[in-house]
C-alpha cells in the first residue's frame, strides 16, 4: 500500500519548495504516478537560457528539490527507499526526471531544522568574533566545501567576482532575461511568488528603479563612461564576508546529485549559524573558475560548482519564501 496521499503530498510539496533554485524560477513538480511512487517532474518552460544554456542549473534546482521532498519525509519518519533517475531526455512539457519510492523508518536528520530559516543573503555580512568557531565546523561537516577565511584572498575574489558577473552582464540578453526574473515593483503579479523581488534582492524603491535603469537602457551609456562596474559592484558585500566557500564535486556528478549535496552544504551554513548567498558568475566564468581552482589547489578530479559568500547577518534575519503556491506545483 503506498504511503502517499494527496494531503501528505500537499504537505511535503509545501516544504520541499522551499529549496533554492537559480533566479528562483522553480521548475520543479510533483506527480502521484498510479504505482504509489511520486515522480519529480521537470517544467520544461520554466528555464533561464541566457544565463544557464546547458540546463545545468536547472537541474541542480531540481537535485536542490529532490533533496527538499527527502528532508520533508524524514521529518515525518519517511524515506526516499529507491531513488530511478531516468536516463531518456524526455520532449514532454511534464518530463519525469525521476521516481522516487517512499519508506518508513528514516533516522532523524539534524538539518531538517535549517530548512525554515536557509535564505539567500544579499546584504553586507556583521563581523563577528565567533566567526572562526563557525567556520572550522563547516569544512569538518563535508569534504565537498573549501573555507577561503584568509581576508586578502577574500578581497581578491572580490574583485574577481565583480569582473565574472560583469562578462555576464555585458550581454544584453543576459540583461534582458535577468530583467524578466527581476520583481522590481510589488505591483508585478509575481512579486511573492517567484523569481527575484526587491526584499530577496535587499534593493530598497529607489535602488530597485536604479537597478532597472542600470540593467535596462542606460546600461550601454553607463558602460562606455566606465561606470557600470561601479553602479553594479558586490565588492563591498563579498569583501564583508567571513570567507568564500568553494563547492566542489566529482567531475562527471549529475547535477541532480550535485543539487542535492548543493542544497545540504547551504543548509549546513545556516546550522553553523551562518549566512550565505551563491556567486555563481565565479564558477561559471572560465577565468576565475582556473584562479579559484589553483588558489584552493583542486585536483583534476574535482569540478568547483558554486561558490558561496559566508558571513554573519547584520540584523536577526526573518527569512521570507516567495515561492509558487503548492497547487501549482502538483501536476
Ligand atoms: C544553482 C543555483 C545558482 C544560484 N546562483 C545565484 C547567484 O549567482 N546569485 C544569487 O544572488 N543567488 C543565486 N542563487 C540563489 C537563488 O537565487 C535563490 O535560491 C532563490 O532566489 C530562492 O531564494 P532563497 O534562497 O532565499 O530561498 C542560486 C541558486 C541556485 C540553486
Amino acid at each position: 500500500m503506498s504511503l502517499l496521499t494527496p494531503d501528505l503530498l500537499r504537505e511535503l510539496v509545501a516544504e520541499a519548495r522551499l529549496a533554492p533554485s537559480v533566479h528562483n524560477i522553480q521548475p520543479t513538480r510533483w506527480q502521484m504516478l498510479a504505482d504509489g511512487r511520486l515522480a519529480l517532474v521537470d517544467d520544461t518552460s520554466v528555464r533561464a537560457p541566457v544565463a544557464d544554456p546547458t540546463g545545468h542549473d536547472v537541474r541542480v534546482s531540481h537535485g536542490a528539490a529532490l533533496e527538499g521532498m527527502s528532508l520533508a519525509l524524514n521529518r515525518r519518519g519517511l524515506l526516499i527507499a529507491d531513488l530511478a533517475i531516468e536516463d531518456q531526455k524526455s520532449t514532454s512539457p511534464h518530463a519525469v526526471l525521476c521516481r522516487l519510492t517512499i519508506g518508513s523508518g528514516a533516522a532523524s536528520d539534524p538539518l531538517t531544522a535549517s530548512v525554515p530559516r536557509r535564505m539567500s543573503w544579499r546584504s553586507t555580512f556583521a563581523a563577528s568574533p565567533q566567526d572562526e568557531t563557525s567556520l572550522m565546523q563547516l569544512p569538518a561537516s563535508r569534504s565537498d566545501i573549501v573555507c577561503i577565511r584568509d581576508h586578502k584572498a577574500v578581497a581578491e575574489i572580490s574583485t574577481w567576482a565583480d569582473e565574472a558577473e560583469l562578462s555576464f552582464i555585458r550581454e544584453a540578453d543576459f540583461r534582458r532575461e535577468l530583467l524578466t526574473w527581476m520583481r522590481l515593483s510589488p505591483n508585478d503579479p509575481l512579486y511573492l511568488q517567484s523569481g527575484l523581488n526587491r526584499e530577496a534582492l535587499a534593493m530598497s524603491a529607489v535602488e530597485a528603479s536604479g537597478a532597472r535603469l542600470v540593467l535596462g537602457p542606460l546600461f550601454p551609456v553607463l558602460d562606455k563612461l566606465g561606470l557600470a562596474a561601479s553602479l553594479l559592484s558586490d565588492r563591498a558585500k563579498t569583501q564583508s564576508a567571513a570567507a568564500i566557500v568553494l563547492f566542489r564535486r566529482p567531475r562527471g556528478e549529475d547535477p541532480l546529485v550535485s543539487g542535492r549535496h548543493f542544497y545540504r552544504a547551504w543548509l549546513e551554513i545556516d546550522r553553523a549559524d551562518l549566512v550565505a548567498c551563491p556567486i555563481s558568475s565565479l564558477a561559471d566564468n572560465p577565468a576565475s573558475n582556473d584562479k579559484l581552482r589553483a588558489l584552493a589547489g583542486l585536483g583534476d578530479e574535482a569540478r568547483l560548482v558554486n561558490v558561496f559568500r559566508v558571513g554573519r547577518p547584520t540584523a536577526s534575519r526573518s527569512p521570507r519564501h516567495f515561492r509558487l503556491p503548492v497547487d501549482q506545483l502538483i501536476v
